[in-house]
């Protein structure tokens, strides 16, 4: 039987790629987006994800293989933190039960490169541990200031990665057999980055805080393949990783060795060996 997708942000750009290249390669996919897909709904808002989720599922037939969360917007307000935080983490909610029935489930969500820039501390923590109502009060008052709303966009998109890689190891992802991972695109041609890369002075910016040494500026479909991978039944066993599709920024901006942040630490590890607590 076919396997069932459903892709939010399906109207457009990544969202749009991945859901034809799935339903080129034989596959079922139901698009959730605020325009020109299957269902309409309103990510932003709680009521719109429960009810996008509840008549994706229902479009689906009552059974869905993978979930991948695409829908997302960057502007240096509020919405933001809605959009991309919220839009993902509760639509995913929603979803679980149903993708937990499936006999391969996946999940994958679209991340940034953004997630490695600076970001606002206080915002990144009211995502993780706060309510929504908390987190937009937060990004409201970033977005009072220019210089602090652009802020908001990489802040939603580290509390993404953390709140995967905090999920994706619990009963409820990995003790139920779903894969739960992040994809992290560079600057990727769609109509989000239109503005920005329409004149060689703000291309110019955007190369400077996103180098990509690796083939320049992104198509859609290198995100989308890999979402596709990552959803697949072949995808047994990454969990809670963000990978970095972004033509070598992550590794021009952190450098080569991703590492050391365990090099002090081999008293502590001897200390927990010794304990008979798992080491890691
Ligand atoms: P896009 O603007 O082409 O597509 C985004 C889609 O999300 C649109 O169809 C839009 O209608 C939908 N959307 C926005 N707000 C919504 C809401 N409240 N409810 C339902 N749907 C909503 O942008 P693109 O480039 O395809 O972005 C997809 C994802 O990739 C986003 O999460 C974005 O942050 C991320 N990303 C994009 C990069 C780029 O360079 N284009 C780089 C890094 C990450």
């Amino acid at each position: 039987m076919a396997r069932t997708y459903i892709v939010t942000g399906a109207g457009s750009g990544i969202g749009a790629a991945t859901a034809r290249l799935l339903r080129e390669a034989g596959a079922t996919v139901v698009g959730v987006d605020l325009k020109n897909s299957d269902i309409s709904a309103d990510l932003s808002t709680p009521a719109g994800r429960r009810e996008g989720a509840a008549a994706a599922l229902e479009a689906a037939g009552g059974r869905v293989d993978a979930a991948i969360a695409s829908a997302g917007v960057s502007l240096p307000t509020a919405l933001t933190v809605s959009v991309n935080y919220y839009g993902v983490t509760e639509f995913l909610a929603e979803l679980r039960p149903a993708l937990a029935q499936s006999t391969a489930p996946r999940a994958a969500v679209v991340g940034s490169m953004s997630s490695l820039q600076p970001n606002s501390p206080q915002l990144v923590e009211a995502l993780l541990t706060s309510t929504e109502a908390t987190a937009v009060e937060v990004a409201d008052q970033l977005a009072a200031d220019p210089q602090t709303g652009n802020l908001i966009y990489a802040s939603t998109k580290r509390a993404i990665s953390r709140w995967v890689r905090a999920q994706s190891v619990t009963p409820e992802w990995a003790g139920a057999g779903i894969p739960l991972n992040v994809v992290a695109p560079g600057i990727v041609v769609t109509p989000m980055t239109e503005q920005l890369l329409a004149s060689p002075e703000s291309t110019a910016f955007v190369d400077a805080v996103v180098p990509m040494p690796l083939n320049y500026h992104q198509p859609p479909e290198s995100i989308a393949n890999l979402l596709i991978w990552l959803t697949s039944p072949e995808n047994t066993h990454c969990a809670g990783q963000t990978i970095y599709c972004d033509g070598g920024s992550d590794v021009v901006l952190r450098g080569e060795d991703a590492w050391s942040w365990a090099d002090g630490r081999v008293g502590e590890y001897f200390q927990q060996l010794t304990a008979g607590q798992p080491a890691g």
